[in-house]
């Protein structure tokens, strides 16, 4: 039995979100730059598209440029963007083919105008494409997130258009850069590191959490089925005894 044929297709999760870890680990153990860590990076990213839209997972995010990120040496921030814009021009024909509409969360106003004019152009073309969604978390923090989504209750506050009585939790989800996606069932990071670092932090609160010490560049298909295996053996409580879906 291969290990896809292992998958209850009938229990899924619905959002895998993943952490993509290991790229410069996975360069220097093969002699290589760093860069061509994020190169090899890119065809993993590619196999876990195709195997979550093959199994009928809903959404898909991955963690691609963090806030943090911003931090690296010059040469690798425009080499991981260069690798962002051609990855986006050589695969939007494909994502239109296979059904799958690409969005993306962060602070968009941070990337230079190419990547943006490109990320914006294929979120356009995918628009109306209703198999996966593909959310790619570029210049994104959580905290980041959670800033912005005070800022804005805030300001609605100020106007009276919200009643700082009445604020609860679906209303601070709906100034989130996630609204209307549900919060991932499932959270994957690579290359053993044992950390949330800055990712969905609001939305992870009930997300079973999978940790492999795979460094991204290795990670491919069989990987992603292994990861959904893992999280079909769990129980989910939601914090409450065994019930199988939170109330809300
Ligand atoms: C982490 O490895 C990886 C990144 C910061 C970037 C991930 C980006 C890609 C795989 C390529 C572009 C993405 C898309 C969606 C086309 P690291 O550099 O932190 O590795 P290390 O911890 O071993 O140094």
């Amino acid at each position: 039995m291969s290990l896809r044929q292992k998958i209850d297709s009938t229990r899924l999760p619905a959002h895998i979100a993943i952490i993509m870890d290991g790229n410069g680990r996975w360069a220097i153990r093969h002699g290589l730059d760093r860069i061509f860590g994020h190169q090899k990076g890119v065809e993993s990213v590619r196999a876990v598209i195709e195997a979550s839209a093959e199994l009928g997972i809903k959404y898909l995010s991955l963690y691609a440029f963090s806030t943090e990120n911003w931090g690296r040496p010059d040469d690798e921030v425009s080499a991981l963007m260069g690798l962002m814009v051609s990855s986006l021009n050589n695969e939007t024909e494909t994502l239109i083919k296979n059904n799958i509409r690409l969005t993306s969360i962060g602070d968009l106003a941070r990337l230079t105008p190419d990547v943006r004019e490109r990320l914006n152009e294929t979120m356009r073309l995918t628009g109306a494409c209703s198999g996966l969604t593909l959310i790619v978390a570029l210049s994104y923090s959580s905290r980041w997130e959670i800033t912005e989504a005070v800022r804005k209750i805030a300001a609605e506050t100020a106007e009276g258009k919200l009643n700082a009585a009445l604020i609860d939790e679906a209303e601070i989800e709906k100034h989130l850069a996630t609204r209307g996606i549900p919060d991932p069932d499932l959270m994957i990071r690579t290359s053993g590191e044992l950390r949330i670092s800055n990712f969905l932090l609001w939305q992870l609160a009930y997300s079973e959490l999978y940790f492999t010490e795979k460094l991204w560049p290795d990670f491919g298909k069989e990987d992603l089925y292994d990861a959904v295996i893992d999280y079909q053996k769990r129980e989910r409580r939601f914090g409450k005894t065994n019930v199988r879906s939170p109330e809300k």
